[in-house]
């Protein structure tokens, strides 16, 4: 099945020509980061304005790069929550009437799930994981440890009881005066920095409750700035490098927890904070040592964009799951978590 999705919940419009849930003909994504960065975070009406200025380009794009055309479709697949309401609006109502206007079914789908199973897309000559394997979410709304047992069959196991682990990289971003979007900056400065320079608080240290906590982390930031003043130069460096390895620390302590306590041996990273570079490098390692396989995807395919809905989108469409096109509407602004029955049961496991 030739599915076009779309993706628009937050501050990247994207649409995307996935080809049997699996292979990525094409991904366009149109960033608004420096809209927003300005402001040192996202506007929301700002963003669904932009929205509907770039998803008729995007998805030219899509259909050019893939040498394809509108009625080459065979289904189509839209973020319809969780989000900001005026930029989901603006997927689901462009996925909607190309759906009408061309007589193909449309699925309204979970951004998390898009981010959980992106790792099924083919982006490598290595096979995706078999399931069940164990799902860290993390980006700037969410932190989140799941176990995946097939599509549409997740029970959560863990989540942050305050801010999101790209969120604390924001604030404190914001606090250093660093740009938007605050962890790639900081993940940059890092490199430079002596990670063991300031001894910052692990929340939440303890194997046995696997929920995060971030807010008590960026306090203790505050708190710092407050007694040493603005950093510069190394000081700068250094104080990126630590507060960085505190929020690592936590994530890969309790990913690696939730697999021991869970039988796992799957750790999959998601999430825009997925890019972070010495996060992947420690998470790679723990697993290493626990024997655990370890499987991220490229950082494109980790930030916000259209192609992370191709596995979701095929198995919902395939599976009759549809929504009917004119009914299709924002689903979850909410923080409810993803359960066991996305899905009705039937044999879908890989
Ligand atoms: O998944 P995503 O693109 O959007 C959401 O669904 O939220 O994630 C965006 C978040 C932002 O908080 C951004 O600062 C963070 O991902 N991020 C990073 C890095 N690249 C993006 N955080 C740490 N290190 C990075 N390299
Ligand atoms: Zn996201």
């Amino acid at each position: 099945m030739l599915v076009m999705t779309i993706e628009s919940s937050c501050d990247e419009t994207s649409a995307a020509l996935i080809r049997d849930g699996r292979q990525i003909l094409s991904n366009a994504v149109a960033t608004q980061i420096p809209v927003h960065r300005r402001y040192g975070g996202v506007v929301p009406e700002l963003a669904s304005r932009n929205h509907i200025r770039d998803i008729h380009t995007v998805i030219d794009e899509a259909l050019q790069e893939a040498d394809l055309q509108l009625c080459d479709i065979d289904g189509f697949g839209v973020t319809s929550g969780p989000g900001l309401v005026g930029s989901l609006l603006v997927g689901i109502e462009t996925a909607k009437a190309l759906a009408y206007t061309l007589d193909r079914p449309c699925v309204g789908l979970n951004h998390l799930e898009g981010h959980l199973t992106a790792i099924l897309l083919d982006f490598d000559e290595s096979p995706p994981p078999e399931f069940p394997y164990l799902g860290l979410i993390v980006s700037g709304g969410h932190t989140d440890l799941y176990i995946v047992h097939g599509l549409g069959e997740y029970q959560l196991l863990g989540r942050t009881r305050d801010d999101a682990s790209g969120e604390a990289f924001d604030k404190v971003a914001k606090m250093l005066g660093l740009p938007y979007p605050g962890g790639v900056a900081i993940d940059r400065l890092s490199t430079d920095g002596d990670p063991t320079a300031i001894d910052f608080p692990r929340p939440m240290w303890t194997r046995k409750n696997l929920d995060f906590s971030f807010s008590g982390l960026k306090t203790a930031v505050a708190l710092h700035l407050e007694e040493a003043g603005l950093p510069e130069g190394q000081d700068l460096y250094d104080l990126c490098a630590s507060f960085q390895e505190a929020v690592v620390d936590v994530l890969v302590m309790k990913a690696i927890a939730a697999c021991k306590q869970n039988d796992l041996s799957r750790v999959v990273l998601s999430g825009g904070v997925a890019c972070n570079r010495r996060l992947r490098q420690k998470a790679r390692a723990a697993c290493l040592e626990e024997n655990f396989q370890y499987f991220v995807a490229p950082p494109r395919l980790c930030t916000d964009n259209a192609a992370m809905l191709g596995p979701i989108a095929e198995f919902y469409l395939a599976t009759g799951d549809e929504i009917d096109k004119t009914g299709l509407s924002i689903r979850a602004q909410s923080n409810k978590p993803l359960g066991m029955s996305q899905r009705p049961p039937s044999s879908h496991h890989r």
